[in-house]
């Protein structure tokens, strides 16, 4: 399977400031991966190279296979940026914005109203279409302008920070409607500082910080990657002094401690330990009641691979 998006060791300076350095990463098709970092950490100057708004100094991207600097056209082609900030028209309905820009790509006639009216449907726009761009809200603005992006049909979607300062309602719509995407075959990369904005709805992530790439995966690989050992609360119906030594005498247990009436256990990774775990406290009689693997998330996944200030 090709990569929709492969972004190949690119650089970019600003006199002294190396603000992208060396960064690699790819996107399949149908997939959405999180790009994630601190401000200032070189999300923004990425994708606009990845958009053909910008040259790196080093490297290249290349978008369905063609490249930002030989092939900028047939990539820009295949390709939909929301830049992170962008000017709400006044006087303009929803309508007329998306006609002006189906015109702008050369969308014609008959082709020209069944695509709006489908980025409208899609985009749920449909009760606004009336309404003046400056009267929308934050989270039907940013409908708006993903349909606009949307109606040259590209292949993947570039969107930087799309989810700040969206109240949580239209957070979830905006999900929805990425799923939607990636469920019909697209790639999508979107940014964010914070780190929950994205947890739920991304496939993998690429962490940047300082301009570099800190880590790369799905949350879980990272996670694996990162952490030697997990945690377990167990609590059982017995005291939890006769808990803690028993759990002691298990192989893998690496530390205990007691918390909340139960034991918190330090334990080796490995999934055939823990069900070992499991079965001697079962066996001993111990009969225990929780039984729960304390999972690091995202906030906590960042926390590890970044070291500097998070915003
Ligand atoms: N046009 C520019 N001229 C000078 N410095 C820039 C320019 N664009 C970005 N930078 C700097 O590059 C670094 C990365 O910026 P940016 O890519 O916008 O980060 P992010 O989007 O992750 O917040 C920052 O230190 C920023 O100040
Ligand atoms: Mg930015």
């Amino acid at each position: 399977m090709s990569a929709i998006l492969e972004v190949r060791g690119i650089s970019r300076s600003f006199g002294e400031l190396k603000a992208v350095d060396e960064v690699s990463f790819s996107i399949e098709a149908g997939s959405i991966v999180g790009f994630i970092g601190p401000n200032g950490a070189g999300k923004t100057t990425t994708m606009r190279i990845c958009a053909t708004l910008d040259l790196p100094d080093d490297g290249d991207v290349f978008v369905n296979g063609h490249s930002v600097i030989e092939d900028a056209r047939t990539a820009r082609r295949a390709m939909g940026f929301m830049p992170d900030s962008y000017g709400a028209y006044s006087n303009t309905t929803v309508s007329e914005y998306l006609d002006f820009y189906a015109r702008a790509y050369g969308l014609r006639g008959r082709q020209r109203q069944s695509t709006v009216a489908e980025v409208i449907d899609f985009t749920a726009l449909t009760a606004s279409v009336g309404k003046e761009m400056g009267s929308l809200s934050k989270g039907m603005r940013q409908r708006l302008c993903l349909a606009k992006t949307m109606l040259h049909d590209p292949e993947l979607f570039i969107l930087d920070e799309p989810a700040a300062g969206l109240d949580p309602r239209a957070r979830v719509e905006l999900r929805e409607l990425l799923k939607a995407l990636t469920e019909a075959g697209k790639g999508v990369l979107i940014s964010s500082h914070i780190l929950t904005e994205l947890s739920e709805m991304c496939d993998a992530v690429v962490v940047i910080e300082d301009g570099k790439i800190r880590a790369h995966g799905t949350v879980d690989d990272i996670v694996q990657g990162i952490v030697q050992h997990i945690s377990i609360f167990v609590r059982t119906l017995g005291e939890a002094v006769a808990t803690e030594r028993k759990i002691l005498e298990v192989p893998g247990v690496l530390g205990t401690r007691q918390i909340r009436g139960g034991v918190v256990v330090d334990f080796e990774r490995g999934d055939e330990g823990i069900a070992h775990l499991l079965k001697v406290l079962v066996e001993s009689g111990m009969k225990p009641v929780e039984f729960a693997t304390e999972r690091m998330d995202l906030e906590d996944v960042f926390m590890s691979v970044t070291e500097g200030i998070v915003q």
